[in-house]
């Protein structure tokens, strides 16, 4: 039998100009394309693959898991082995009192339970975001994200929704008894890096604990290792409410959660009862993914490592033509003269065989987050590339 023709366009694009790479297959920090050229990953599939690819742990984790059952029921159901182990293991990483997990399927769907749960809980409306913020794209979570250029399309979004500066104190007065939440992503991704100090990591707490308002922590894409804890609030010394996880927490697979002290993630589950359903969340063989991910993460030592890779990376980056450079553990935003120099940079990068990329919300900078376990050789081989673009401006 003839095979069928491939046909590309019988796929939805997200934007006229997609890099288009063909991909064959993808090993440790390279994704090889379908004539064998080899990309260095340096930007972790937008800071899903921090432990590579083709981990063998976690593929056997998954053919193992595969070949016990698939899908069984909606979420919350069944008992099923898988969710109850990753449960269990994710929440010994926590600490107190955030001792239940919904899983979900995304980044955003975590975000959409999270916000839900905090009006439920509260039995209050508004909520707090920040500006620039990136929570996701479906209407709950693009309604708390900060960026106007992505939402003006699709208004009206969710009422009640105030903005405020990231990491200005004072702007804290807005929060009040009438607010349920506020959403915030521990460390601003793609709004460029942007990293909150302790000072104002404090001051928010605080003010959510006086008003009764729950603070949501989005580390969907600073969480699970990136910024050398193995969450980003570690660092600043406080515990939120709810934290909501997805990208990296999947190992590779289609997963998000969100997480919650058991006296609040209970009110999901009466009046309404089902207050947030999901047919595949907590699907088996993610867990059994995301499960063989979180033992590597423990038992291979690699969130130790993170911030002297990241250092590494970061003295080797050092260039005139860089105007600023911000960077956590190993996700970096590297700010040139304007977006043209980013366009030109990413563009050669990718020519030369290393994959980074844009930010959303920050058109001057570009995007590096290579995966957590990353050899210093190809950190090394990395720098070289994104030098040699840097030195072509
Ligand atoms: C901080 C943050 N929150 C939420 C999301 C949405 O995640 P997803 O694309 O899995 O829905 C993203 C995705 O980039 C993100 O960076």
């Amino acid at each position: 039998m003839k095979e069928p023709k491939t046909n590309k366009s019988a796929l939805a694009q997200t934007s006229p100009f997609p890099i288009g790479l063909n991909i064959d297959r993808a090993k440790g920090s390279y994704i090889y394309d379908v004539e064998g050229n080899a990309f260095l990953d340096f930007a972790s599939g937008i800071a899903v693959s921090a432990l590579g690819h083709g981990n063998t742990k976690i593929t056997e984790a998954i053919k193992k898991q595969v070949d016990k059952h698939l899908h069984v029921m909606v979420y919350g159901e069944f008992h099923q082995k898988a969710q109850i182990e990753l449960g269990t293991k994710l929440t010994s990483f926590l600490p107190n009192p955030l001792d239940q997990v919904y899983f979900v399927n995304s980044g955003t769907e975590a975000n959409e339970g999270a916000l839900k749960l905090a009006k439920r809980y509260t039995g209050l409306t508004e909520i707090i975001s920040f500006k620039n913020s990136y929570h996701g794209s479906t209407h709950g979570s693009l309604s708390v994200s900060g960026n106007e250029s992505k939402k003006f399309a699709f208004r009206p979004l969710l009422p009640d929704v105030k903005f405020i500066e990231f990491n200005d104190i004072e702007q804290l007065q807005e929060i009040s008894e009438k607010t349920a939440c506020v959403i915030m992503e521990t460390i601003q991704g793609d709004a460029g890096v942007r990293i909150p100090s302790t000072e104002f990591m404090r001051a928010l707490r605080i003010k959510c604990t006086e008003t009764k308002t729950l603070l949501i922590l989005d580390e969907i894409q600073c969480g699970m290792g990136r910024t050398g804890f193995m969450f980003a609030f570690q660092r600043f010394g406080i515990v939120p409410d709810i934290l909501t996880l997805g990208k990296a927490l999947g190992s590779g697979m289609p997963m998000g959660a969100f997480i919650a002290p058991f006296e609040i993630m209970n009110a999901l589950s009466n009046n309404p009862p089902l207050g947030h359903i999901t047919t595949f969340g907590g699907h088996p063989v993610a867990c059994a993914a995301a499960l063989a991910g979180l033992e590597i993460l423990e038992e291979e030592e690699i969130i130790k490592n993170v911030e002297n890779k990241g250092a590494l990376l970061e003295t080797l980056l050092q260039h005139v033509n860089i105007v600023e450079l911000r960077r956590i553990g190993l996700l970096f935003a590297i700010e040139l003269s304007s977006p043209t120099a980013v366009q030109k940079v990413v563009k050669y990068c990718h020519e030369n065989g290393v994959l980074s990329f844009w930010f959303l919300s920050c058109p001057e900078s570009f995007r590096v987050a290579p995966p957590l376990n990353i050899s210093n050789s190809d950190i090394k081989k990395g720098a070289e590339i994104i030098v040699e673009a840097l030195d072509r401006l």
